[in-house]
């Protein structure tokens, strides 16, 4: 039949839509390239792997797989809830945190509103955007790869309905600090929505002035954590945040049911409470990284020092980081380019086991060297 009304099967934002692509896996990169061994340090995963504990608590719910999961996920949430001193009602959990920032843009947005945030950041939130047609503006991040917390501030106007910051960031590893975090809550109105996704928050105990935003009393503000980071769980998909009532009782009414799994609702609650691995965990990605830090120096290469479990290196063209990140990936280093999160010239290496850190640093003195 003809198209009569002039309009397109496939709307614009979703035609002009660039897809997240996401990190090879080891399957694919053995497959292609045949190396020897493979170190996976390109998303930002728990090298070490999950908690021992998780193995039986997902035996125990498979023996109920037939039943749909508990779509609040109550055992979960009050535990997250207990911990966090906040109440249950204060809680969401979902299928990852990317799943709740997709729900974020189904619930906050009318038509013309915008969103802001920097130019450099976590490429789901753009995706997320994009396919709910809302305008996104992306600040510069600054000289020094962080947040232009007052630029982000100025870019405020009349339509805007949300400011999203991960913090600390990825691919950058930076982060914005207290007195930054309480300068920009007392300038943005309370009809915005500030984001705060914290995906790498365990990462950052160390860190004197990071912003412990849930000490903060404000209602226009969500706190997003994921269980695929410092949890190890990343293949069960689960993630929550942490609200206003209100905010939460609204974002429910686009949530997808019956997520997150119940085999993930189990797992988190298990990762959740064995603290122990988590610091272990986070042990191995500190001492890693200190390492890293020295190897860099030694080899005089650019990077950005981060509070998360990843580093970020800075090539002098995107040229030069597209060919070392295709030989590493020969040899069997899977790193992330980050073109898509805003940084064609920077790659990003997860911090990961001893062993793949030496087959990083053994491969990086191979590709580099004459
Ligand atoms: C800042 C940030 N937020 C959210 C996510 C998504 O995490 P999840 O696995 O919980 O969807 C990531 C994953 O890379 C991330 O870096």
């Amino acid at each position: 039949m003809n198209n009569t009304s002039g309009r397109s099967l496939i709307p614009k934002n979703i035609e002009h839509l660039k897809p997240y692509v996401a990190g090879k896996t080891i399957a694919e990169v053995a497959d292609i390239y045949k190396p020897e061994k493979i170190a996976k340090l390109a998303s930002n995963e728990n090298r070490l792997g999950c908690s021992p504990k998780v193995k039986g608590a997902i035996d125990e719910v498979f023996k109920e797989i037939q039943d749909y999961p508990d779509p609040v996920a109550r055992k979960l949430r009050a535990a997250i809830a207990e911990r966090n001193n906040v109440e249950d009602e204060n809680v969401i959990i979902a299928a990852g945190s990317e799943s709740i920032i997709s729900m974020l843009c189904k619930t906050f947005f009318l038509n013309k509103e915008n969103a802001i945030t920097a130019s450099a950041t976590f490429v789901g939130f753009f995706v997320q955007i994009g396919v709910r047609g809302v305008h996104l503006k992306k600040i510069p991040v600054t000289d020094d790869y962080r947040y232009d917390i007052k630029a982000i501030v100025n870019a405020i106007d009349d339509q805007t309905k949300m400011v999203y910051i991960a913090n600390p960031n990825n691919p950058t590893g930076t982060y914005i600090t207290k007195d930054e975090f309480e300068w920009m809550m007392k300038e943005v109105p309370e009809d915005i929505l500030v984001v705060m996704d914290e995906a790498y928050h365990e990462y950052t105990g160390n860190v004197e002035d990071y912003p412990q935003v849930l000490d903060y009393d404000y209602d226009n503000i969500i706190t997003l954590r994921t269980f695929s980071k410092a949890y190890g769980l990343a293949g069960l998909r689960v993630g929550y945040g942490i609200a206003h009532k209100k905010v939460i009782r609204n974002m429910m009414k686009t949530k997808l049911t019956f997520e997150p799994t119940a085999l993930g609702q189990a797992a988190a609650l298990a990762a959740y409470n064995d603290q122990d691995h988590l610091r272990k965990s986070i042990e191995v990605v500190e001492k890693a990284k200190e390492r890293l830090y020295e190897f860099f120096d030694e080899q005089d290469v650019d990077y950005v020092k981060s509070v998360s479990n990843s580093v970020m290196m800075v090539f002098p063209t995107e040229e030069e980081a597209i060919n070392f990140n295709q030989k590493m990936l020969e040899k069997g280093v899977i790193l992330r380019r980050i073109n898509a999160f805003g940084l064609p010239n920077c790659i990003r290496i997860t911090v990961g086991m001893p062993e793949e850190m030496q087959h990083f640093e053994d491969t990086f003195l191979e590709v580099t060297k004459n």
